[in-house]
């Protein structure tokens, strides 16, 4: 998989060199078609695996008694979203357009995200501060959605139990600026310029794809993204988007 530094250099080679941008091009086509067709040809058996584990367990409760049982269905449930990240994640910077209200998408991630945490009974503490008269943006909704969601998530899995974490978006000039922000475990100076590239993850069951997407989705909207933090402090995520 390549690295965001890798795209870099390829990027300024296909700037450079006519000849290198057709065939880079042809090679980036083939790339992505074959990610998605490993991805799909393996989704198609792992969902029927994964529906009949669950028949199973269903009919036989008594298999949850077995050895190994509770890991093999966190390893199979792992392995589907796993496939979803990774279509995610090949998928980013193809962008479907359309105008909406960018106020009301980051109300409703932040509404979805709050009641989430009440459905946990989670004594995370969450609020927003989202400015009204944004405007309309044109952009691809659904991956903005999951880039939003994924800061939230990530936010939500570095704080305590008693956490707090904000989510705030303003508009400066031309652009919308969308922080996420908590007192989690923070991020060190060692691995803060690496937590961008794709499968770098630092959890037990991370895919290590959430902020390499989010990225991708965020630049293909000629956009930034960026992180400051430090251990023990917590993080500020912080979106940008030009309008
Ligand atoms: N809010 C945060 N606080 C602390 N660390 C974070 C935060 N967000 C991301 N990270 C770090 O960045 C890594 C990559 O994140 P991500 O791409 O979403 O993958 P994953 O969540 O699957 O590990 C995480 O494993 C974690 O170490
Ligand atoms: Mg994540």
């Amino acid at each position: 998989m390549l690295t965001n530094i890798d795209l870099n250099k390829m990027n300024r080679l296909m700037e450079e060199n006519r000849e290198a941008k057709q065939i880079i091009s042809q090679l980036l086509e083939n790339h992505h078609t074959t990610v998605s067709m490993i991805a799909h040809e393996i989704r198609n058996p792992l969902t029927l695996v994964s529906s009949s584990l669950q028949i199973i367990e269903a009919q036989h409760p008594e298999v949850k008694e077995f050895y190994n049982w509770n890991q093999t269905m966190e390893d199979v449930h792992f392995m589907c979203s796993l496939l979803n990240e990774l279509s995610t994640f090949n998928n980013s910077s193809t962008l479907h357009y359309s105008v909406f209200s960018i106020e009301k998408l980051i109300k409703n991630v932040a509404v979805s995200f709050a009641i989430s945490l009440d459905s946990e009974n989670s004594a995370i503490r969450f609020s927003s501060k989202i400015a009204s008269g944004m405007g309309d943006y044109t952009g691809d909704k659904i991956k903005l959605e999951r880039v939003l969601l994924n800061l939230l998530k990530n936010a939500r899995e570095a704080v305590n139990s008693d956490g707090i974490i904000s989510l705030s978006a303003n508009r400066n000039n031309d652009n919308i600026v969308i922080q996420c922000t908590d007192n989690g475990c923070g991020i060190s100076a060692e691995i803060i310029n690496k937590i961008f590239d794709p499968f770098v993850t630092y959890k037990e069951n991370g895919t290590g794809l959430g902020l390499s997407s989010s990225k991708r989705i965020v630049e293909a909207h000629g956009g930034s993204i960026s992180a400051e933090s430090s251990d023990d402090k917590g993080t500020v995520f912080t979106v940008t988007l030009p309008i």
